[in-house]
């Protein structure tokens, strides 16, 4: 039996706790959380709010407690090396150490590192710490290109030839503002194809592989407005995805275990933790997109609800390198994950004002909380991502309607995308990739 921290408070740690919770080994659940939420704290043994910047402030609540397992949810506390002073002080971790979480934290690391194993995966790019070579490198380019500021930037800071910027030019001046104001960037080709989500869970050697998912980052209706930390998700019930083919995801589960032996052999220690790949289906095969080094939010909820295997035993066996025992087990049915967010989100959302979520039936879609907060009369928006509802069902077109029948009985300043996991956006999609693989 185990007692189990968690840092984190979104969804996503949300479906980790439930998933904790549910386990035979968790003798204890203990939350460390930079805020309250309401549905994690409501399966807790402790609950403590702290700054989560602070490791040693981490360690010491771990210590306290006689923790027996840490389990990382976001990717700011890898990035500042929780595993590693947990590791100092004891207590093991699901999640990578700080060396390899720059898998997350820097994109020049990772398309150096890829390129330096031969995999096979990253597109035209250079690396630029001076302005030197920039804008000929640019001019140079037969496509359209992508700035990817180096570091932490909350899935904001990449700029993207015709959503961020139009001309060649008007790139050259972002980079070179980059440059000048002392940061590191990666200038990459533009990617046309349809983006996935391919998560694994890796033990140093061994990985257990996700259902593919598709995540929504615009923040309205047909993909339109700024982007966001994802809008919805959904997953398809052969584990799949409609635009995919199959060696689609063959091709992504093999550029994750090319990924997990290169940091093996890079570092001499295997990779422990989620392994997150941002992938895009092209004309033919795939590439990487980035990164990350934590579960995907909301893909954590579509990948939890239909989890069999015990999330304990997983997180066991990453510690002791014996994943290769795990069989993955799923429900084979597809899901649909929807968020409710305040008016105003991203840029200027309304906050501090009520939502009532009571009318939502809990045996139709599983809900996991995110940026609410607790008072005596109810439930208050804080300014992100409020709820998230995720629907079950062998057709994904259904689970969608379940999603979308409780969304709505969601009340307050709020608002969701009802087009994700519609049959109207899917075929669009399936289109796209028809198109493009049939042009010459
Ligand atoms: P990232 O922070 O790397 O996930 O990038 C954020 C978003 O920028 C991605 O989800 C893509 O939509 C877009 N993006 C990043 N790199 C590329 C690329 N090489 N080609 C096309 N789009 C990209
Ligand atoms: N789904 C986007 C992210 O977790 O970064």
């Amino acid at each position: 039996m185990k007692k189990i921290l968690l840092i984190g408070n979104g969804a996503r740690e949300h479906a980790i706790a439930k998933q904790i919770k549910a386990s035979r080994q968790a003798n204890g659940l203990f939350i460390f959380a930079a805020s309250q939420n309401p549905g994690i704290k409501a399966l807790a043994t402790d609950y403590q709010v702290g700054d989560i910047s602070n490791n040693s402030e981490i360690v010491d609540y771990a210590l306290d407690n006689k923790i027996t397992l840490a389990v990382i949810g976001p990717e700011a506390p890898l990035a500042q090396g929780i595993v590693d002073d947990l590791e100092v002080a004891g207590i093991a971790s699901f999640g990578p150490t700080k060396k390899q979480a720059d898998l997350e934290v820097s994109k020049a690391f990772t398309r150096d590192l890829l390129t330096e194993y031969q995999i096979p995966a990253c597109p035209l790019y250079q690396v630029f710490a001076t302005k030197e070579g920039l804008a000929d490198f640019i001019m140079a380019m037969e496509t359209d290109f992508v700035i990817k500021p180096d570091g932490l930037t909350g899935g904001k800071g990449v700029m993207v030839q015709g959503d961020h910027f139009n001309t060649k030019e008007q790139g050259i001046k972002l980079a070179e503002e980059i440059i000048s104001a002392g940061g590191k960037l990666v200038i990459e080709e533009k990617l046309i194809g349809q983006e996935f989500s391919l998560i694994s869970i890796c033990d140093g050697d061994n990985l257990f592989h996700f259902p593919a998912v598709q995540d929504h980052k615009r923040a309205f209706v047909g993909d339109q407005g700024p982007n966001t930390g994802g809008m919805g998700t959904y997953s398809d019930q052969d584990f799949s995805l409609p635009f995919l083919h199959n060696n689609d995801i063959v091709e992504a589960q093999k550029i994750n275990e090319a990924t997990t032996k290169a940091l093996k052999n890079k570092f001499g220690c295997g990779y422990k933790g989620v392994l997150y790949g941002g992938f895009i289906a092209l004309k033919t095969g795939v590439k990487l997109i980035e990164y990350n080094a934590r579960f995907g939010d909301p893909e954590a909820m579509n990948l939890l609800v239909i989890l069999k295997n015990d999330f304990v035993d997983i997180c066991e066996a990453v510690i002791s390198g014996t994943l290769d025992k795990i069989i993955p087990e799923f429900e084979p049915v597809a899901t649909v994950c929807k968020y409710v967010v305040p008016d105003g989100y991203p840029n200027n959302p309304v906050k501090d004002v009520k939502i009532d979520i009571s009318l939502v039936d809990t045996n139709k879609v599983d809900i996991f909380y995110a940026a609410v907060d607790e008072q005596k009369n109810g439930l208050y928006l804080t300014g992100s991502r409020a709820i998230a509802l995720v629907g079950r069902h062998q057709d994904l077109y259904e689970a969608e309607k379940i999603v979308e029948q409780e969304i709505q009985k969601i009340k307050g300043p709020i608002f969701h995308r009802e087009d994700i996991g519609t049959r109207e956006l899917i075929e669009k999609r399936v289109e796209m990739m028809k198109s493009i693989r049939s042009n010459n």
